[in-house]
């Protein structure tokens, strides 16, 4: 088992730091923000992850998780150092490896043995060349170091469990003895069978971006399909049911809604289209699925326009959910983000409600009206838009939700509500693509 250090603690980085403790390594985890490592030092986790806190925890208290800021000590005791910092989305649409290429720096400036930097931040293919070249130009000839793409494929709100338990784990390495330094720190999992993709740098950048681009495209397919099922009356669910029984098409991430959002997709998305393009390759299905997610949120709208009015301004509206998915309180790139802005264009008056996500919405939109339960969201409101798939949302008293709402009216975009019960309890209503003939 080894010394790893991992630099960055957001979602990745903290996930993964716990995770690499808890397969027995020792892990100390490193942040630029002080608040975060300061509180994380008192046990507090600085977002909501199921299951983190417990893992967290128990590393700490078996002593192979600690968290610093004291970087130059942490990569000179380092075996591993993990570069897990945010690779945000550049105004051209491209990855921005600022802060990649500054940890880069900072590794070169003090390995002192040999080393092996492994990447988990999600960058484009080349990325790994350039930390090679920022590290060779600053460290000393005779001091030995690997680069390794190790991309992580967790997905927030199961995290954890993700981690432990991956489908697969990728490693992109220039040299054997990289490689099985990577093996050993996965140790119980390699043990256990879960498959390793061990192959060079490139190929291992290419394929985080591979595959969540082509998940961005399944969910852009079958929400193209919803809208045309909406245009023609047949049901998405029936379809998309048939669909997934095919093994070749499998039924994951058929489901319709408002489109993706969170820090991958998007971001992931503009980013592989710019790497193509740097290298003068075209990729048109990617680019037509990040185009029609963009437009996806504005299906949403219009259904509430064609409910609620077309002059929506002064009217109340609720939107259910903010989170990009259930299970997390990231709103980043969040289509419920999205269709507030909409919303506001509109000099609408927004009430929200969202199980964990509404401290991060406050931050940029402090003067929605932010409720307390979904009931408080409701009361006196011209219609609700459901954006998120929490589990509370599914089971709504529908006779008390109309006995709550000024207008009866209901924009339901991840498909969650009874569309029997939404017309027996005298709604008007939208889905995606399921239109209700009584
Ligand atoms: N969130 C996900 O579900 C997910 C899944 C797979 C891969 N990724 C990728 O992993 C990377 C991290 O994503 P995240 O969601 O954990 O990001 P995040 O925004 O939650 O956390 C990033 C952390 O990096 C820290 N940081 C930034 N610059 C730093 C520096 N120079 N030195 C030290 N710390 C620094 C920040 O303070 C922050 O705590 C991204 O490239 C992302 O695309 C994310």
């Amino acid at each position: 088992m080894k010394n790893i250090t991992v630099i960055g603690t957001g979602y990745v980085g903290l996930v993964s730091g716990a995770g690499l403790a808890d397969f027995g390594n020792h892990v100390t985890c490193i942040d630029i923000n002080f608040e975060r490592i300061t509180s994380l030092s008192q046990g507090k986790i600085p977002f909501f992850e199921p299951g983190l806190t417990e893992i967290v925890d128990r590393n700490v208290t078996a002593g192979r998780l600690q968290f610093g800021i004291e970087i130059a000590e942490a990569i000179s005791n380092a075996d591993v150092v993990f570069i897990a910092v945010w690779t945000p989305m550049d105004v051209d649409g491209s990855a921005d490896l600022s802060a990649v290429e500054d940890v880069a720096k900072t590794i070169a400036e003090n390995i002192n043995s040999y080393t092996v930097v492994a990447t988990k931040s999600t960058v484009p293919v080349g990325t790994g060349e350039m930390i090679n070249q920022v590290i060779s130009s600053t460290v000393e000839k005779d001091i030995l170091f690997d680069v390794v793409s190790n991309p992580e494929f967790l997905r927030e709100g199961a995290a954890v469990r993700d981690f432990l338990r991956p489908d697969r784990i990728v490693v992109g390495a220039s040299s054997d003895q990289a490689a099985d330094v990577m093996k050993d720190i996965y140790r119980p999992l390699y043990v256990n069978e879960t498959p390793f993709i061990i192959t060079d740098v490139p190929t291992a950048e290419i394929i985080k971006y591979a595959s969540n681009a082509f998940l961005a495209v399944k969910i852009s397919y079958i929400n193209e399909l919803a809208n045309l099922c909406d245009a023609t009356g047949a049901d998405v669910h029936v379809v998309t049911r048939a669909m997934g029984l095919d093994g070749r098409i499998s039924p994951k991430f058929l489901h319709p809604g408002p489109g993706f959002g969170g820090s991958c997709f998007p971001k992931d998305t503009r980013g592989l289209i710019r790497s193509a393009r740097a290298n003068s390759v075209e990729m048109k299905v990617v680019e037509a699925a990040a185009d029609a997610n963009d437009a996806q949120v504005v299906v949403v709208f219009q259904k509430l326009a064609k409910l609620a009015g077309d002059d929506l301004s002064g009217k109340r509206i609720a939107v259910l959910g903010l989170a990009f998915k259930a299970n997390t309180d990231d709103i980043r790139e969040s289509r419920a983000v999205a269709l507030v802005d909409h919303l506001l264009n509109q000099k609408v008056e927004v009430a929200v409600y969202d199980p964990v996500a509404m401290p991060n919405m406050k931050k940029n939109y402090p003067d929605l009206i932010y409720c307390g339960s979904v009931k408080e969201t409701l009361r006196d409101a011209d219609a609700a838009v459901i954006m998120t798939d929490w589990n509370e949302f599914r089971g709504l008293d529908l006779a008390t939700v109309g006995s709550l709402m000024k207008e009866k009216i209901i924009v339901d975009a991840k498909n969650l509500l009874s569309r029997e019960q939404l017309a027996s309890n005298g709604f008007a209503f939208e889905c995606v693509g399921r239109p209700f003939r009584q």
